[in-house]
């Protein structure tokens, strides 16, 4: 063929592929294989994004009254957010994001189906997701839409369902996934696994199922074959992130699942559930209670891993919404403060600066900012002291000054 019908031949090839891109979209990109040993990773960590589908409510008294009598979740802004956050991940292009649990507000089938969209846009964008279902997902008994002032009970999430919508977030590329729950072992890097457990199976009440356990040893032994570390991932914390606040917040059988990751020579865990940002070591084992995303200040984390597959975990705030989640967090404090102060017997003129100290203490224990010691010099906390006896807040306020101090 002539020089000039070899050009006609290949603009033609580049037209066509042109049309055929403008036709179909934009292909997504590959997800990447496991990074080479030594090679460092970044892991972006959110969770308990509690989001609902925007088709489940309108917005309407009965569900506005339930969110803010909640416990300080932005709810109704959960759309916003977390397309803010899928917009990030595609920005920062970390190694992998991970969700640990409590994707949907109480279980709802559309709200894990809309969300399962939005995660797709993420992997489509070439980062891969990797996630697990909290207490809120399988199996509730609270999936809600919401109408008016009333809310009706709507499709909820079986396991079978969860599963379905979930696969490609994890065990469709896991070289190992459990049959009995939804754990399965990620290879982020040739010398790098991940190993997600799953305590909220159908009937699992919050424990790792004892076949699961027989399975993460096995997980656990062939990665030590494989010269490959290991860091977990679970949703509920596996030992107490906080003195006051652990009763429900750990996983049912913890002692026995600490006592396996340790044996198997795991000491990173990456949890959530408790809602608040905390860091809890014990003998060299380290677990990161990330905050809930629908909380203030609306944060994730991002792990990074060194050569030596040393840890370091630092937190950012999404840039949207701040002063509206920090609103609703004070509010639903100040009710339940209010409650809980009409049973104490405070002088008049001292009820208000005890308020005001008890809803700024809470806050800034749960985003990770309380100053122990400043707090426990406040004259209101003599107050507390003096007329909150008996209270769960005092003890609750007692145990995160001490804890900090
Ligand atoms: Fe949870």
């Amino acid at each position: 063929m002539k020089k000039r019908g070899w050009i006609t031949l290949l603009c033609a090839a580049l037209l066509l592929g042109g049309l055929l891109a403008v036709a179909l979209g934009q292909a997504p990109a590959r997800l990447p294989g496991p990074a080479a040993a030594g090679e460092p990773l970044t892991l972006m960590v959110a969770t308990d994004l509690h989001y609902l589908s925007p088709a489940l409510t309108d917005g309407g008294a009965f569900f506005m009254q339930a969110v803010e009598r909640g416990d300080g979740k932005l709810v109704e802004y959960m759309d916003q957010v977390t397309d803010v956050l899928a917009d990030r991940a595609l920005e920062l292009k970390p190694d992998a994001l991970i969700l640990t649990g409590d994707l949907t507000l109480n279980g709802e089938r559309q709200s894990l189906v809309d969300l399962a969209e939005k995660l797709q846009r993420v992997q489509d964008g070439g980062v891969p997701v990797l996630l697990l279902p909290g207490n809120h997902d399988i199996g509730s008994l609270f999936a809600c839409r919401y109408e008016g002032d009333t809310a009706y009970l709507t499709t909820n999430i079986s396991q079978g369902d969860f599963r379905e919508l979930c696969a490609a977030f994890g065990p469709d590329r896991a070289l190992a996934a459990d049959e009995a729950s939804f754990s399965y072992v990620y290879e982020a890097a040739e010398d790098l696994r991940l190993l997600f457990l799953d305590a909220n199976a159908a009937g699992s009440r919050g424990k790792i199922l004892p076949e699961t356990l027989l399975w993460a040893v096995q997980q656990l032994k062939e990665a030590r074959e494989a010269g490959a570390q290991v860091l977990s991932v679970t949703h509920q914390n596996v030992f107490p992130q906080s003195q006051a606040l652990n009763k429900g917040y750990v996983i049912g059988n913890w002692q026995e699942v600490l006592a396996l990751l340790r044996e198997g020579g795991v000491r990173t865990n990456l949890s959530g559930h408790s809602h608040f940002l905390h860091r809890a070591e014990e003998d060299g084992f380290t677990d990161y209670c990330t905050e809930a995303l629908s909380v203030t200040p609306l944060r994730y984390a991002l792990l990074e891993l060194d050569g030596a597959r040393r840890v370091s975990y630092r937190t950012e705030s999404l840039p949207l919404l701040q002063e509206e989640a920090a609103e609703r967090f004070d509010a639903c404090s100040r009710l339940k403060l209010e409650a809980a102060m009409a049973a104490l017997e405070v002088p008049e003129g001292e009820a208000e600066a005890m308020l005001d100290y008890a809803v700024k203490l809470n806050r800034a224990y749960f985003t990770g900012e309380l100053d122990g010691a400043a707090a426990k010099a406040d004259p209101c906390w003599a107050l507390w002291q003096t007329y909150g006896g008996g209270s769960f807040w005092l003890d609750y306020m007692e145990s995160m000054i001490e804890e900090d101090a």
